[in-house]
């Protein structure tokens, strides 16, 4: 008898095949759309958490200004998983505008995570307030113009999850980058109001405190040690959002440095030179 087609396994390794693809397909249709922000995406932390969140199957709205480095985020995920916004965070009047935008484009929103930041280097004896305010107005203002937008949506809609990426140095007012920690502490003071505020309305608020993470804003610190990658971080970071953690030190051996450092006594506080 003359054989015709493929032979018997072949068809059935064929076959098999197309019924992966098949189930993959459906689950991805069948899998709950979830949408999420990442403010200042374009390198180091938030990008590694734009990949992260997108291999999780979100839809993620990478927002920064650099406009070549949001595209070759996007490019490298793909263009149906990321979509670059080109923002100044400082531009604080055109928040409103651009969330309800980036709301509108992606039809809805799960998830804001609000990681832009600057460090300029600070000499010792340096008080230089073009620095501190850029500090002020990226680290903190900017959040608080963003987080606000996310917080009338998710308490008006009853859900939704908040992040801020502040850092282990907003604990304690320290001599090397007084405004830089400043900013981080008001930082967290903001995330703790809206906790308070948000999560009777069914809202999330998380604070990240990091440790080093091995990005440009590194550059600038003079001692660094136990240095995690972005992509550490980032996986850090998706762990504390599935278990919708509050506050949380990221790796967690920083949770003790942070009590350490809280509770050293201000006279003995003010003679280090860290
Ligand atoms: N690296 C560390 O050791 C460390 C430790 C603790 C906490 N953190 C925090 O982690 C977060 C991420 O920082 P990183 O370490 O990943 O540094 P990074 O690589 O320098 O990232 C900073 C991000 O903020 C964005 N940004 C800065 N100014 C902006 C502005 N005016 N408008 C819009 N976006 C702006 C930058 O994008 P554009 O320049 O393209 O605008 C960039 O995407 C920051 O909140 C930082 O404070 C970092």
């Amino acid at each position: 008898m003359l054989e015709v087609g493929f032979p018997r396994p072949r068809l059935l390794f064929l076959l098999t095949r197309l019924m992966t693809v098949m189930t993959s397909s459906v689950n991805r249709l069948l899998e709950p759309q979830r949408r999420a922000i990442v403010v200042g995406a374009s390198s180091g932390l938030g990008a590694a958490l734009v990949r992260r969140l997108a291999s999780e199957g979100y839809r993620v709205a990478a927002v920064a200004r650099r406009e070549t480095e949001l595209a070759a985020l996007r490019d490298s995920i793909g263009n149906d998983r990321v979509f670059p916004y080109v923002h100044d965070v400082t531009e604080f009047e055109q928040v409103p505008l651009i969330f309800n935008q980036i709301t509108r484009d992606l039809g809805g929103l799960e998830l804001i995570v609000y990681a832009a930041a600057v460090q300029p280097p600070v000499a010792p004896h340096e008080y230089d307030f073009v620095k501190d305010e850029a500090m002020l107005k990226t680290n903190l203002a900017g959040a608080v113009a963003w987080l606000n937008q996310a917080a009338i949506r998710f308490e008006r809609g009853r859900a939704g999850h908040i992040v801020g990426i502040s850092s282990i140095a907003g604990d304690r007012g320290r001599v090397g980058s007084p405004v830089y920690n400043t900013s981080k502490a008001g930082l967290n003071t903001y995330l703790e109001a809206l906790r308070n505020r948000l999560s009777r309305h069914g809202v999330t608020v998380t604070t990240i405190k990091p440790g080093f993470i091995d990005t440009e804003l590194l550059k600038n610190a003079p001692k660094t040690f136990w240095v995690i990658s972005p992509d550490e971080a980032a996986a850090r970071i998706s762990e504390a959002i599935h278990r919708r953690a509050q506050v949380t030190y990221i790796p967690p051996r920083w949770r003790f440095v942070g009590l350490i450092v809280r509770a050293v006594p201000s006279a003995i506080f003010r003679r280090l030179n860290f």
